[in-house]
């Protein structure tokens, strides 16, 4: 049977190993409201030691070579979360993004923000295009900040935007996604979530087909270029294989026994 995974340029092949540093990671940053409830505090707290650990975590992904970082910093559904919750993140987004764009600028990263823009406040929305433009000569690593997110509006925002013909493919869509402003490519290689639940909370569904997925129980606020590393090192010793086979053994001295392990 020739599948729909056969054709087009996107195709990738099987990967193990040291070659595998991810090209583009997304992180789905949970836990910071029971990080603070832990302490005695207010939620609000908890998001911004969770602004703290955005820089951490920005800053050792690009001393570590990643492509792209893209981090869920607001879903479309957070919308329903109290009115002050949401008034202290979105605060919180808009006086971050000068300092990251300072940030971004002295470590030579693009700073992006995708999703909706249409239901935010407008003075959010001119923090978001300086940062943009501020940072837009980064090209040692793509740092995309989801907000007013949600992978199935962006799918859906991105339909519109395909060009016109009988079959669209995986790879217009893709770039469907970033004319909308809704992600696009690269695909996810790397989708890591914090804080212990085990869903993927309809981010970048597109982009994640092939993703490896990433649990760590550690809260948001906590983590550090420590847990980046340890995800790192867990994503380099996974087999990719786009739904082919293993690749095959490496080559021994003809020792069977040794062969048999390597498989
Ligand atoms: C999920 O934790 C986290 C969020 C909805 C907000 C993420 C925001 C930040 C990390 C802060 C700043 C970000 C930037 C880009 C400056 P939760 O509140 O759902 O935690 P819980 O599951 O413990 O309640």
């Amino acid at each position: 049977m020739k599948t729909d995974g056969a054709s087009g340029s996107g195709e990738r092949s099987v990967t193990r190993g040291a070659a595998a540093l991810p090209r583009h990671v997304a992180i789905i940053m949970d836990g910071n409201g029971r990080w603070a409830t832990r302490r005695g505090l207010p939620r609000a707290f908890g998001h911004r030691a969770g602004a703290k650990a955005v820089r951490r975590v920005v800053e050792a992904a690009r001393r570590r070579g990643v492509g792209t970082l893209t981090l869920y910093a607001f879903s479309a559904d957070n919308w329903r979360r109290p009115a002050a919750e949401v008034e202290a993140l979105m605060g919180l987004f808009e006086r971050s993004l000068g300092e990251q764009a300072r940030r971004c600028v002295e470590n030579g990263i693009r700073l992006r923000v995708i999703g909706r823009r249409d239901r935010l406040d407008p003075a959010l929305v001119a923090a978001i295009d300086a940062a943009e433009a501020r940072t837009a000569g980064g090209a040692a690593m793509e740092l995309r900040i989801a907000v007013d997110y949600s992978g199935r509006g962006a799918v859906l925002a991105a339909i519109p935007l395909l060009p016109a013909g009988p079959a669209p493919t995986r790879e217009a869509l893709l770039a469907a996604l970033g004319r909308a402003g809704q992600g696009g490519a690269p695909e996810v290689d790397l989708l890591v979530r914090t804080g212990g639940e085990r869903r993927t909370s309809d981010f970048l569904l597109w982009e994640s087909a092939y993703a490896e997925l990433f649990f760590s129980d550690r809260l948001w606020p906590d983590v550090g270029a420590p847990d980046l590393d340890e995800a790192l090192a867990w994503y380099a010793g996974r087999e990719r294989r786009f739904g082919g086979l293993p690749a095959p053994a490496p080559a021994t001295n003809g020792d069977p026994h040794e062969a048999s392990h390597a498989a």
